[in-house]
């Protein structure tokens, strides 16, 4: 298993482009399974996650191949699809997989699925997934840890065609809202989604969506309608769907900057879908300045400790709860931090406690005191932002910080130590066997 080794201290320095965003990525990836015709995804992030959901593609018999000249390009053709199955071995190394349910249910009327398992952050369950396409007339089992799904009615015994509902999720849920979007895109008539989520992701989605021919109203709102068609087209190269920037990457460097000090422009990124992230930064005394496109970030001494709890889009996100953990490490006060999203999202606070941080977890609540120090130690990832939190956190801290399990930091980060170091940050990676 590869590592992370840091030597602390540094200032950052330059510039960084932001990539893809991988949330945005993976529904995008799952949505071209709705057509019959290739689509071409730009600004397609180089991760884990989007090989495995390449890989999950392929095992269903679609091609997929990116661009020669530019590998960000990625023109996937499900044409041909012979096996509508995610295998347990694909979907239990990410969550995400179960994206390709709705695709599947809505274009063949048939899909086996395995069930997610838990997760480091917590039991996530995919009840409202299935209660959305049960509602739009899916008839769906769970046997032998899979979601075996149909839609009844066609002619001759063969799958029909899920119908339009109106449909309320129980709580607010991002890949529930995109797996009901995408199986709403073909149904017979319309659905109506409540208490749908409004994360920028929902956005690109449906963005492609409409692209591809679909007709989707009220995404970016708490209810999206979607009037359903007979078929979605490709999209050719010259068309292709630029995925929208990685606001939780951004807000990583943000905070990288904001702890460990210098000055950094970000490129590629856009400032509206972070508003919550760049407020509390403000606040902290983090210097920003944004414009088209860019985000400057300034900052020198210790930062002050920002309290927050994490809420769904607008609100503060919690893929950046342990970065900003890692800031109020050092910061100057105390902070309560309360997660309000997952169940155990704390996975990183002991790793930070052995770089010498001081907090204290009750719940679903952590107190930080800031110390003006850390110190290098060797940790261990336990999932992709903890793991981002622990970068930050061996950014600052004094010595050497090895950073163990990183494949974890693999899956979501677009090449990040190669980032960091662009920027003067004394970071490498060891090589397992090394
Ligand atoms: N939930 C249920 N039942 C469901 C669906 C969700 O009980 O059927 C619960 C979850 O257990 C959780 C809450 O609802 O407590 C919200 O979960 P949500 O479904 O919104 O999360 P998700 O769609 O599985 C996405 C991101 C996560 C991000 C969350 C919250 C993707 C691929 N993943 O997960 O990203 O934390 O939304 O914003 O979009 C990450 O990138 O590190 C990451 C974990």
């Amino acid at each position: 298993m590869d590592k992370l080794l840091i030597r602390g201290g540094r200032r950052l320095q330059g510039e960084v482009t932001i990539s893809g965003a991988k949330n945005a990525a993976l529904p995008d990836l799952c949505a071209t399974l709705l057509s019959p015709e290739p689509v071409t995804l730009a600004n397609v992030p180089q991760l884990k996650d989007v090989a495995t959901t390449l890989k999950l593609l392929a095992n269903m018999g679609v091609q997929a191949e990116a661009h020669a000249d530019d590998p960000s390009t990625i023109t996937l053709d499900a044409t041909r699809v012979h096996n509508p199955e995610a295998p347990y071995e694909l979907v239990k190394t990410m969550r995400a997989s179960i994206l390709v349910l709705g695709p599947l249910l809505a274009r063949f009327g048939r899909a086996r699925v395995s069930l997610p398992g838990g997760c480091a952050i917590g039991s996530r369950p995919v009840d409202q997934h299935i209660k959305g396409l049960q509602a739009m007339g899916a008839q769906i089992t769970v046997e032998h840890g899979y979601i075996e799904a149909v839609v009844p009615g066609g002619a001759d015994g063969q799958p029909g065609r899920l119908k339009g509902a109106r449909i309320t999720t129980d709580m607010v849920t991002v890949t529930g809202t995109e797996n009901l979007m995408m199986a709403a895109t073909l149904a017979e008539g319309e659905t109506i989604l409540e208490n749908a989520a409004q994360e920028p992701e929902i956005v690109d989605l449906a963005n492609l969506l409409i692209a591809m021919g679909a007709r989707i109203e009220g995404q970016g709102t708490h209810r999206i309608r979607i009037q359903g068609v007979d078929r979605l087209h490709g999209l050719t190269p010259a068309q292709a769907h630029q995925i929208i920037p990685d606001r939780i990457e951004t807000g990583t460097f943000l905070c990288a900057v904001g702890a460990a000090g210098g000055e950094v422009t970000l490129r590629r990124t856009d400032a509206d879908q972070l508003e919550a992230v760049i407020e509390k930064l403000r606040e902290a005394g983090v210097q920003i300045e944004v414009g088209e496109g860019w985000i400057r970030v300034a900052s020198s001494g210790r930062p002050k400790a920002v309290g927050f709890r994490t809420k769904e889009h607008p609100g503060f996100p919690t893929d950046m709860q342990a970065q900003f953990m890692a800031l109020n490490a050092i910061a100057e006060g105390t902070a309560a931090i309360h997660e309000t999203i997952f169940e155990n999202r704390f996975m990183h606070v002991n790793e930070l406690i052995r770089l010498g941080a001081k907090i204290e977890v009750d719940g679903h609540s952590a107190i930080v005191t800031g110390v003006p120090r850390l110190s290098g130690a060797t940790v261990m990832a336990t999932d992709l932002r903890a793991s981002a939190s622990l970068v930050i956190a061996g950014l600052v801290a004094e010595g050497e910080t090895l950073v163990d399990r990183i494949y974890h930091l693999d899956r979501g980060y677009d090449r990040m130590e190669a980032k960091l170091r662009a920027i003067g940050a004394d970071i490498e990676r060891v090589k397992e066997g090394a």
